[in-house]
């Protein structure tokens, strides 16, 4: 009997440290299935992101079964570890794995997602390392672990491989690969479990749908989030800011908010979070002459507490055992320490009108940081904190303007799973403008928003093609902390640089319907070309050519297109860089036209283009219908009602549902909306026509009703 119950004992112990476990799959929303594995800690990503479903928008997606063979996935938990895998079909390509600058398809590449800047390599260390994968197959796995996990996606394999890759020799057969083909994702999750997610398509725009929707559904930015901004340099008074935007006023260039840089603060580096009383004698005075010109105010930060501050010894017991920067470190995991930020900076900011936040400094680097040895009061760890404080952050801050029904729009430096509904764009110190748009790219596979914005520049030339990008992305701003560069920094292309953020300006109709269609329906507003159906391109190897040093094995090469994505429906954005003349544009199926002259492009093909350095290279979409405004310096105010210009291009008869609310409140999620179908229809004898239905009665609509239709392709063409 002894025997006996020594034999359970150690069969128990080897089973716990090495346990494959079958999963359980649950249909937790539509097309959305969650299973539970191990032991899943009590702090994950989407936990600390506490995001809402909209269970409504999920079920109007298409109906779905779940996307991969169940057998097919496997877990394992050894060594208080879990071991997930995932299988991989021969032609699949993998979007997603986080914040990457310089690839997008990651099949084939090991991650080690890590919340962290980025150090110039696509390691899964970056600012928003979302363990979040879609499958160009049209489906998508989320796991939901706060813990810096590994992901093989498509590089190891194993003894049982179902589809081995083909034996060669390398010393007679050309086509012997470093890295053969693989048929499985493989996950390290440092955690005794997880929560697991399989989202369904059946495209892959469908996946990023169900999974920013089970998020909440994207954030909807106030209207003047959408207008430009401009970050001043760090030690700027007050007066020296009302100065600055004089000087915007005189050049005639749109401003919406102006970004006051660590100089605000008393002590920055550590911060006090109060106003340094020589540089801004009258905080509300001066936040109350800029909301008389339209304009509001987003304060820096980083969050870590300076000793000289009032909010320091409140919040002492609330923090960690180590400091950045001499500042201590809130727990935000705990209600204590929320609370004491919520009470001042509702009373030092959000009451006398700050706008909205730049949360700096979240993401680290790891000599400055807390490090993993690091402990906090309620027991987080120091890894669980890396990863989800930027989500927290988000959180917070985000909650205190729904609470006071005030949108806001800031800039953060650190994300993860969950944060679709944040009211924040990830930026960071990294300046290459290529990796800048890989960026944008890869941000709408993962629920963020990005922006590539603009510092310095070299030359005028590189400057106006900075501006243009910057201008076509979810924040156009000029970030001058350090130089103090304005917009018209460059004469010679002042105009031009004018130009481009005028034409932001009279888009944003268009852009802030993008924008609805991200919150009610979970499509993102700037797109990878991948999520666009029809898009045949996928990346591409090229045979490596040997290179005794560079590459003495002759490693094939991959490319992906990478430079080029969609804003909303029809408009694709192929931005110019500095040094290049011209660029090739990888064209989807349907006809394509040119944005500025209503010319055919082509179609389902690659073009060249040559364009001029004033315009960045925009093309539409057949039936592309693009509503309007005139050149302003201001986004639209809830009172205005505005002369709307509808562009269609090409010759397809189409609609789009424009947008509208009063722009500033969270009315709109009590039913203060409206939606009201521009339309183009083929008339009997062949013509266009445009239409306007009825906007909605006694909800906010700022247009006037008599449109002014443009038609940019001739009949002809
Ligand atoms: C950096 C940040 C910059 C700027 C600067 C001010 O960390 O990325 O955009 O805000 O701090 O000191």
């Amino acid at each position: 009997m002894k025997i006996f119950k020594l034999l359970i004992f150690v069969l128990s112990i080897v089973y716990q440290s090495h346990s494959q476990t079958t999963i359980q799959w649950k249909e937790q929303h539509p097309g959305i299935w969650k299973a539970i594995v191990g032991k899943p800690e009590k702090i994950t990503l989407l936990s600390a992101a506490n995001a809402k479903p909209n269970i409504n928008a999920l079920s109007n997606l298409p109906k779905t079964s779940f996307p991969l063979d169940k057998p097919d996935i496997k877990v394992e938990i050894i060594d208080h570890k879990t071991y997930l895998r995932f299988p991989l079909e021969k032609e699949e390509q993998i979007f997603g794995l986080g914040l990457n600058f310089q690839t997008v398809n990651q099949r084939g590449r090991i991650l080690n997602l890590h919340v962290d800047h980025y150090g110039g390599k696509d390691n899964g260390r970056t600012h928003a390392p979302v363990p979040f994968y879609v499958s160009s197959k049209g489906y998508g796995v989320l796991i939901d672990v706060a813990r810096y996990i590994t992901v093989y996606a498509g590089t190891a394999i194993r003894t049982d491989a179902k589809h081995p890759p083909v034996l060669r020799d390398r010393n007679t057969d050309k086509q012997w690969e470093a890295q053969p083909y693989s048929d499985a994702i493989e996950i390290l999750i440092p955690a005794e479990g997880a929560n697991i997610y399989v989202f369904g398509g059946p495209t892959p725009m469908n996946v990023v749908q169900r999974y920013n929707l089970m998020n909440g559904g994207g954030y909807l930015p106030p209207k003047w989030g959408l207008g430009f901004t401009q970050r001043v340099p760090t030690l700027y008074s007050q007066d020296d800011i009302l100065k600055e935007v004089k000087s915007f006023e005189e050049h005639h260039f749109p401003l919406d908010f102006i970004g006051v840089e660590p100089g605000w603060h008393s002590m920055a580096y550590p911060c006090t979070f109060e106003w340094d009383k020589s540089r801004f004698p009258d905080p509300k005075g001066f936040l109350q002459t800029l909301a008389q010109k339209g304009i509001s105010a987003n304060l820096w930060l980083n969050p870590f507490v300076s000793p000289v501050g009032s909010l320091y010894p409140k919040i002492k017991p609330y923090t960690g055992s180590h400091t950045v920067w001499n500042g201590i470190v809130p727990d935000f995991t705990m209600p204590q320490a929320r609370q004491l930020f919520k009470d001042h900076f509702m009373k030092h900011h959000l009451s006398i009108g700050v706008g909205g936040y730049k949360i700096d400094e979240v993401d680290g680097f790891d000599s400055w940081l807390w490090p993993d040895v690091a402990t906090f009061p309620s027991g987080t760890t120091a890894e669980q904190m890396r990863q989800t404080y930027g989500l927290m952050v988000q959180n917070m801050t985000g909650s205190w303007y729904k609470e006071i029904n005030k949108r806001t729009y800031g800039l953060v430096r650190a994300s993860n799973a969950g944060a679709s509904n944040f009211p924040y764009v990830i930026y960071n110190d990294y300046y290459s403008h290529k990796d800048f748009i890989t960026a944008l790219v890869n941000s709408s596979f993962i629920g963020v928003l990005w922006t590539p914005e603009v510092r310095a520049s070299k030359t005028a030339e590189e400057w106006v093609r900075r501006m243009q990008s910057v201008c076509f992305s979810p924040m156009a701003m000029l970030n001058a902390w350090a130089d103090g560069t304005k917009p018209w920094s460059f004469p010679e292309v002042e105009q031009a640089v004018n130009d481009v953020a005028n034409l932001r300006m009279q888009l944003l109709p268009y852009l802030y319907s993008a924008f609805a269609q991200y919150h009610f329906e979970g499509k993102p507003p700037f797109r990878a070309m991948n999520l666009v159906e029809g898009f045949g391109f996928k990346s591409t190897t090229e045979a490596g050519t040997f290179d005794a040093t560079a590459n003495p094995y002759a490693m094939t090469i991959k490319k992906d297109i990478k430079d080029q994505y969609m804003m909303g429906d029809f408009v694709l954005v192929a931005p110019m860089f500095a040094g290049e003349k011209s660029r090739d544009v990888y064209l989807p199926q349907g006809k394509w036209y040119d944005f500025y002259t209503g010319q055919l492009v082509g179609e389902n093909q690659v073009i060249k283009v040559t364009p001029a350095l004033d315009k960045i290279p925009l093309f539409v979409k057949d039936g592309g219908i693009i509503p309007m405004i005139p050149v302003r310096q201001r986004a639209p105010k809830a009172n205005e009602t505005l002369p709307l210009t509808v562009r269609h291009y090409g010759t397809a008869p189409n609609s789009l549902q424009l947008y509208d609310d009063d722009g500033t409140s969270f009315d709109y999620e009590k039913g203060q909306y409206s939606f009201t179908k521009l339309a183009v229809t083929k008339t009997t004898d062949g013509k266009l026509r445009g239409e306007i239905a009825t906007p909605p009665t006694g909800k906010p609509f700022g247009y006037t009703k008599e449109i002014k239709w443009e038609f940019m392709t001739s009949p002809t063409n």
